[in-house]
């Protein structure tokens, strides 16, 4: 695949225009997305805060390009998702995307080590040298320890810093996160948040954080509320 190419003179790295997104439930229609517009800039770590149900989520789903939506555009770096076939969009997510879900989705079979790995894994790394380094990303989220534990056998803390490891351990240029530091204490919160804000501070790259937790508002470097399916530009 081409190697990604950033933007110059500060254009949006990351574009959402006139996004919308509606689902059938029970007969009705929800209007989940409503022509929203949202950008990011390189070296940006921009949080989205808001209601519970009011779209977060499905925001990041069709920024991550695992939700089509009904109409509008999205552009990450130089990457028009509305105009890439499905195969054109795993690929691309798979090299330039880390996720952090709200809900971890580690796989319960394989150890933390080789759930960290997956996307050096993914991306061809020889097996043995992307565990060396996912042994490495362990230790930099404190759970060096658990290397070769399965998932089940950590607290609901420590598989969200599985997570937090696994979406930054290939460096990509887009790091979505949702509610990552949920099931963290203070301590452990403020280190994972040290760590996002490092990845994207003096580069080109992006992270999106959506977020309920006012102890880590102070890492955003710009806050822009949800609310009913619209973002709207506080601050
Ligand atoms: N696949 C789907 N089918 C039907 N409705 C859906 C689907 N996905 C989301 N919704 C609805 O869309 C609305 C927004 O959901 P979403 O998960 O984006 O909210 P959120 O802002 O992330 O909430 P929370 O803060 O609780 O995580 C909700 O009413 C939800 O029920
Ligand atoms: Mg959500």
């Amino acid at each position: 695949m081409t190697p990604l190419r950033c933007s110059v003179d500060k254009a949006p790295e990351i574009l959402v225009e006139n996004v919308s997104k509606s689902f059938e439930q029970g007969g009705d229609i929800l209007h989940v997305l409503q022509s929203v517009y949202f950008e990011a800039r390189a070296g940006e770590l921009v949080m989205i805060v808001g209601p519970s149900g009011s779209g977060k989520t499905t925001l990041l789903s069709a920024i991550a390009g695992t939700l089509r939506t009904d109409a509008g555009s999205i552009r990450l770096f130089d990457f028009p998702l509305q105009d890439k076939t499905p195969s054109e969009i795993t690929a691309f997510r798979k090299r330039h995307i880390g996720f952090i879900f709200q809900q971890f989705h580690l796989i319960p079979t394989l150890t933390c080590g080789v759930n960290a790995a997956i996307p050096l894994l993914l991306n061809g790394w020889d097996y043995a040298k992307a565990l060396n380094e996912s042994r490495a990303a362990l230790e930099e989220v404190g759970l060096g320890a658990k290397f070769d534990s399965l998932p089940k056998h950590l607290s609901g803390g420590q598989q969200q810093r599985v997570a937090i490891a696994r979406a930054l351990i290939h460096k990509p240029a887009l790091v979505i996160c949702d509610e990552p530091t949920s099931a963290l204490d203070a301590e452990s919160g403020s280190k994972i948040m040290d760590l996002i804000a490092a990845h994207v501070k003096n580069s080109h790259r992006v992270v999106i954080v959506v977020t309920h937790d006012s102890r880590i508002f102070k890492y955003a470097d710009r806050m822009v509320k949800m609310d009913d399916g619209k973002i709207s530009y506080a601050s």
